[in-house]
């Protein structure tokens, strides 16, 4: 007697595609992210980080360098990193990267990569590298090409991930980095310990509050047959909500190859509205820390020339508006990563839905090792 062993499904765990299962592996994820890494009594975020004496007090910029949705969520840690720490964040592209005129003993470049073996990325890495600057990698990959050439290495602990699109590494991505900004914040005395420790009860949060989402993905899968012939998908969010946005349409581009774009809420008005028509559904994050009344304003004006207006809410504004409404525990500053959940669960629907090869899409490589 033989028993039927499928060595693909199994790996899969039960799931169709490895995407899938990657999305529900975030709240173990997360959880592995910030093992260790949280003292709630002293209110501190323990990195396994040491800088020379004074750095990081006398530091006047951290540049984030990165590409596709590493790049999001440096955006969304450029942010953090402004609130919290009282320094200059930016994001750059890593392909756009150059070495400003700013003082690189006063400069930290933080290279985001879950490969860390993006060719960009580490081309962006040597250059900040060529001028003194000091440099941190944040990775999910031990004994990568850009942990042995960055002068610290940071992991993001998130376990393998097969599925070319990023889903689990992103969500461990802003984790860490809210982590660091912490660090930073509190290294600098510019977060105090009450502070220190509300970001971290939302952090510790994650796990839960991502479960809650995946427990109704059987609704998103529903609510997404409604959209799979839409002309085109946009994202809108503001703020933490931004970045959010961004990511949601790279999903629903790479896996569904359909026309997706993410705009900063308040630049709708200013051009891309011209798109907007009744096939054109507007996806918008609408929770604490994203600015949601003045988003929702934008998003009415797309609901006026007959687009459908789907969003992510937390009960922090008046949404009866929406044409359909997913909700989300409220965890301060990182509410939109939990939001970002449910784009992961959207443009999965409709990728399967259309029959798409959603682990492998055509054109895509996990790992881009040519510039
Ligand atoms: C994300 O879904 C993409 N596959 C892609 O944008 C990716 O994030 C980018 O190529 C950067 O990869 P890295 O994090 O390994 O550097």
């Amino acid at each position: 007697e033989t028993v039927e062993w499928d060595a693909a499904a199994a790996e899969k765990g039960g799931y169709d595609h490895y995407m899938l299962k990657e999305i529900h592996e975030q709240p173990t994820a997360l959880r592995q992210a910030l093992s260790g890494r949280i003292d709630l009594e002293r209110g501190t975020a323990d990195l396994d980080l040491t800088f020379p004496a004074g750095f990081l007090d006398s530091l006047d910029e951290i540049q984030f360098v990165a590409c596709g949705t590493s790049f999001y969520a440096a955006h969304y840690a450029a942010q953090l990193v402004e609130s919290f720490a009282d320094v200059r964040a930016t994001a750059e592209l890593a392909s756009e990267y150059t070495v400003d005129g700013g003082d690189p003993w006063r400069t930290l470049t933080v290279a985001v990569t879950q490969s860390g073996e993006t060719a960009d990325t580490l081309s962006a890495l040597r250059r900040a590298n060529g001028t003194g600057i000091r440099t941190l990698a944040v990775t999910n990959t031990l004994g990568s090409t850009v942990t042995r050439e960055a002068d610290d290495s940071l992991f993001i602990r998130a376990g393998p991930e097969i599925g070319v699109a990023a889903t689990k590494t992103f969500a461990s991505q802003v984790t860490t980095l809210a982590l660091l900004s912490v660090f930073v914040g509190q290294e600098r005395n510019a977060l105090s310990a009450a502070d220190a420790r509300d970001v971290l009860t939302d952090l510790r949060g994650l796990p839960g509050a991502v479960q809650q989402v995946l427990d109704g993905a059987d609704d998103v899968r529903e609510a997404a047959t409604a959209f799979v012939d839409a002309a085109a998908y946009f994202f809108v969010g503001r703020s933490h909500g931004y970045p959010v946005a961004l990511e949601g349409a790279l999903k629903l581009k790479e896996i569904a190859y359909d026309h997706a774009e993410g705009f900063a809420a308040g630049e709708l008005k200013h051009g891309p509205l011209a798109l907007v028509t009744e096939d054109t559904p507007i996806l918008a994050v609408l929770t604490e820390g994203t600015r949601p009344g003045e988003t929702l304003n934008n998003v009415a004006e797309a609901q006026t020339r007959g687009a459908s207006a789907i969003g992510i809410v937390d009960g922090s504004v008046e949404t009866n508006s929406l044409d359909t409404a997913f909700s989300v525990p409220s965890l301060g500053p990182v509410t939109p990563l939990v939001a970002n959940v449910y784009f992961q669960l959207f443009a999965y629907a409709i990728a399967n839905q259309q029959g798409r090869s959603i682990d492998k899409p055509r054109n895509l490589a996990k790992s881009v090792t040519v510039e």
